[in-house]
């Protein structure tokens, strides 16, 4: 019996953070998926090298030099999107993480956090929303942390990134209340430890449970899953995959 045609298979997705890390590897799997995607973060020739990677494999990448937390950045992003299509999947991966005593926690620190993090994630879902809308269709993946999960344990010295992620998870609910007229899912997830540079960096003592793939093979699952009655939930990563 033939396969039955993916979700994702002729669509065009915008990932963020799509440089390394999770939002690479995401990207990537996307792509295995059938989609196009477009490739956002800071770094060009990272970026670069990515789509070079999801061509070699007969994917479809468009790299786009994007800072996530600057409205004309976002806006120059989702105008680069369109030029390839109505985009159809958003997955916010783009994320910052400057550990700090909450003393320490400069307001540049503290602002930076928040501008990538939180409103990064904002303006990226606000431009994909107005898309999806005319489309009738779109399914959104955020990225949070068990650091933004509620009555989960926290490490310390990481207030600014602690809170962006809340708002992560309360941005994804609010996507969802407005989406569910107009036909677009958000859901949210929240890994714990993931084998990635911001982890290295962040804590090297700490073991990671998940590896990049791990969490983009579960994104690609729920962009082509009935993603629409779990739409507003967040997913808690707690286990070894
Ligand atoms: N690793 C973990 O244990 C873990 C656990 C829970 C949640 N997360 C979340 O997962 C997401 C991906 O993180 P990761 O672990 O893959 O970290 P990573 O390897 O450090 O990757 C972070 C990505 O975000 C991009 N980025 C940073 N600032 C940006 C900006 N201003 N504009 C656009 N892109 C920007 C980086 O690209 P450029 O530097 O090229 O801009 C890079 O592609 C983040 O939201 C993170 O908070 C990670």
């Amino acid at each position: 019996m033939a396969e039955p045609r993916r979700w994702l298979a002729g669509r065009l997705a915008v990932v963020t953070g799509a440089s390394r890390g999770i939002g690479a590897a995401t990207a990537e799997a996307i792509a295995s998926a059938g989609a196009h995607v477009v490739l956002a973060a800071r770094d060009h020739e990272a970026l670069d090298a990515v789509a070079r990677r999801v061509r070699d494999a007969g994917g479809e990448a468009t790299p786009a030099a994007t800072d996530v937390s600057k409205v004309s950045d976002v806006e120059r992003l989702f105008v680069a999107a369109a030029a390839a299509g109505p985009p159809a999947a958003l997955v916010c991966a783009a994320g910052v993480l400057t550990p700090a005593p909450f003393t320490e926690t400069t307001s540049e620190i503290w602002q930076q956090t928040l501008a990538v993090n939180l409103t990064g994630s904002f303006l990226c879902c606000r431009a994909a929303f107005a898309a999806m809308r005319t489309a009738g269709e779109g399914r959104i993946v955020n990225i949070a942390s068990l650091s933004g999960v509620y009555a989960t344990e926290k490490f310390p010295g990481l207030t600014a990134y602690n809170v962006s992620k809340y708002g992560v998870i309360g941005l994804t609910e609010a996507v969802a209340a407005e989406g569910k007229a107009h036909g677009i899912s958000a859901i949210c997830i929240s890994p714990g430890a993931v084998d990635t540079q911001m982890l290295r960096h962040a804590n090297p003592d700490l073991r990671p449970g998940l590896g990049p793939g791990d969490v983009a093979d579960l994104i690609v699952a729920l962009l082509d899953g009935p993603l629409a009655p779990a739409s507003g939930a967040n997913i808690p990563l707690f286990s070894n995959a």
